[in-house]
């Protein structure tokens, strides 16, 4: 059984973690933290009643962490003091939380040359897969129009996403050309070769992007639409069980935990 801690345990990927670990046979929940709801159990928050596992203080996680693996899915000011505190314990590390700046992400680069961990802005297979189908039509529309929007629900904190984030940064690796990523539009602005993301808010939409590639005559669009939170859920179990089992330190992608990365390129 691999012995695994949440971090967010409270919030609603964290409590569906709890649920997942505790109901698959090859895991074990032994801590779950939060910053709220301390002293609750997180079997009761999750759902699933009872488990024993009472909601720990998150502020205090670097005393009291004693795991395999640490799952968080919080805030980035939140999760840069997890990971810190896992990679001073020597606990391999799932990280979901999206929203990093460019200098928690560097702390985070650190803490990665301690302990092996997986990063990624989703979980989802399918998103996974969608970022390589963009990388391939990239390849055919260098001279088309792209733009990207995305939708989640009204309680999403960071905007744009990190899904929507990556697929531009996808498109402009493969484009090999400076094109500016720029968020919405307003007032006199030509096009010219920039890449748009747009976010839009509201009600209780679990996640859907969209790329366009647009044409004089025609367009392509690619959609993936998350049904449900347990597409990223699923996800984070694969990655637990994956990283239990790496031993070099370093940071990696669900590319790894997939196997996208051993595969040949054409
Ligand atoms: N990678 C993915 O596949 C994926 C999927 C869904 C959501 N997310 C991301 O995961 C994060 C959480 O999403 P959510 O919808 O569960 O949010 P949420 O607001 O429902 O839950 C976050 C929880 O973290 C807790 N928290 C805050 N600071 C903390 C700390 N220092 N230590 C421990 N807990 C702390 C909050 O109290 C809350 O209970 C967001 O960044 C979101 O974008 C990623």
């Amino acid at each position: 059984m691999i012995r695994v801690a949440v971090t967010g345990a409270a919030g609603r990927m964290g409590r569906l973690m709890v649920k997942n670990i505790i109901e698959d046979s090859e895991t074990e929940l032994v801590q779950a933290y939060d910053i709220r709801e301390v002293g609750k159990d997180a079997g009761e928050l999750a759902g699933i009643g009872k488990v024993g596992v009472q909601i720990l203080d998150a502020r205090e996680i670097n005393k009291t962490l004693d795991s395999e693996v640490l799952v968080d899915f919080t805030t980035p000011e939140g999760a840069v003091e997890n990971i810190k505190a896992a990679s001073n314990k020597n606990v391999k590390l799932v990280v979901g939380t999206t929203g990093f700046n460019e200098e928690q992400k560097k702390i985070i680069e650190e803490c990665a040359k301690k302990v092996p961990t997986v990063l990624t802005p989703n979980f989802s297979v399918g998103v996974n897969v969608f970022w390589k189908i963009v990388e391939l039509a990239a390849k055919y529309f260098k001279d088309y129009d792209i733009e990207i929007y995305e939708i989640h629900h009204r309680f999403k904190k960071d905007a744009p996403s990190g899904t929507a984030l990556k697929i531009a940064n996808v498109i402009k690796e493969v484009l090999g050309e400076d094109r500016e990523i720029i968020h919405g539009r307003q007032g006199l602005c030509p096009r010219g070769k920039e890449i748009a993301v747009m976010a839009i808010r509201g009600g209780d939409v679990v996640g859907e992007h969209t790329v366009l590639f647009l044409g004089m005559g025609e367009r392509l669009e690619i959609t993936h639409r998350a049904h449900s939170r347990q597409a990223f859920a699923s996800g984070a179990m694969k990655a637990i069980k994956w990283v239990y089992n790496v031993v070099k330190p370093g940071l990696y992608t669900m590319d790894d935990v997939l196997g996208f990365r051993n595969e040949k390129k054409e």
